[in-house]
Formats: C-alpha cells, structure tokens, sequence
C-alpha cells in the first residue's frame, strides 16, 4: 500500500528546492547536465512553473520530483526520481498523475521522454503507465555548449574500463 497524501504531500517545485533536488537526483544514479545549473532550471522554472513538481514527506524532507515543460506542441517529461528510501510506494505514479493532469490541462496530447539505454527500473515504470519505446525515430541532438554529454561512469557507449571508474 502507498504512504497517504498527508504522508506524501505534492507541491510546486521552485528554484528554492533546486540544490536539495540535486541531491536528491545524484543519489538516484542520474547524472547532472549544464541544464540542471540553477540559471539553466531558471528558464524552466519561469516558462512552466506550474508543471513542475516536488512531493516532500511529512518530515518535510523532498522524496521525489516531476519536471515538466509544454513547447505548445509536445509535453516533455525530466527528471522523474524518487528518493532509494521510498521507491516503490506509489509516489512517481502519484507524481505522474498530476503531471499527466497538467499536461492534458494545458491542451497536449503526447508527453514524451528519454530513457537512458540500461535505466531498467525507468523504462518498467513507463511501461507499467502505458509508455511506448518508439522505435519508428531515432533520439537526434546536438550540445550547443561543452559538457552536456553524460560522464564516462554513466555512457551505455563507454569502454567499460570507464564506466567502472564511476
Ligand atoms: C523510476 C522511478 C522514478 C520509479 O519511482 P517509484 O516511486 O518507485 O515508482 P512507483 O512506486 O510509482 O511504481 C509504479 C509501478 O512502476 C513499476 N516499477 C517501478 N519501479 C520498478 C522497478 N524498479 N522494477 C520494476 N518495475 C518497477 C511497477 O509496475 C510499479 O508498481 P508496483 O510497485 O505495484 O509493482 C524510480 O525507480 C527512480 O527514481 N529511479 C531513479 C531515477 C530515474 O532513473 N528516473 C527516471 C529517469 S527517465
């Protein structure tokens, strides 16, 4: 069973939980980006405030995130995470919800995401909500500024040497 609403309560992430959320993330396994610098997150924050989203536990403490962004075409979706300590207890889906809410509140009709290739815990979530791997494109990208492909430690695409130096 999953911890109540007052247990686990949802609120609007704000640049304030930035460095909490940092941490939050590091902790998960995911990696950090130029764009989860605060001025980078700044510019999401303050294009679609509301879609972003924190949920905190009754101690206060932030024990997931939700991030969304709304181009007016696509939903886009970053940086779901759920802290170790309370993963499998509803929360991501709790926090899907009501992102999914927003999106479908804001006149989308798709939101999409990126996997990184090995993410098995992410890609069995998604499939549990109805995501599909879309195998009819091919993910395309360019780094407009150094530093924003992953670390050696967490490249699928490493010489394993590498990725075991984590
Ligand atoms: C992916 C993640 C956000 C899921 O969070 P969560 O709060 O544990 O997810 P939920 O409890 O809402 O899970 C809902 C359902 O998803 C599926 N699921 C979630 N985690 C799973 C796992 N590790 N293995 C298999 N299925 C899983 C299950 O069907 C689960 O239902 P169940 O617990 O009744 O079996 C969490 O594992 C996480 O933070 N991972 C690290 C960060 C990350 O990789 N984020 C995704 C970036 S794309």
């Amino acid at each position: 069973m999953g911890p109540s609403d007052l247990e686990v309560r949802l609120e609007r992430f704000t640049l304030d939980d930035l460095e909490e959320a940092r941490t939050l993330w590091r902790s998960t396994g995911m990696w950090l980006r130029p764009s989860d610098e605060p001025r980078q997150m700044g510019l999401l924050v303050a294009r679609d405030p509301d879609l972003q989203l924190a949920a905190r536990d009754a101690a206060g403490r932030l024990v997931g995130t939700a991030l969304g962004g709304w181009d007016g075409r696509r939903a886009y979706v970053y940086h779901l995470a759920v802290a170790t300590d309370s993963q499998r207890q509803g929360i991501a889906s709790r926090l899907m919800d009501e992102l999914e809410a927003r999106f479908l509140a804001r006149g989308a009709l798709k939101a999409k995401l990126q996997v990184l290739v090995g993410n098995d815990a992410s890609r069995a979530f998604f499939r549990a909500r109805g995501y599909l791997l879309e195998s009819d494109c091919e993910p395309w990208g360019k780094e407009l500024v150094p530093g924003g492909a992953p670390p050696a430690c967490c490249d699928p695409a490493a010489p394993e040497d590498l990725r075991a130096a984590k």
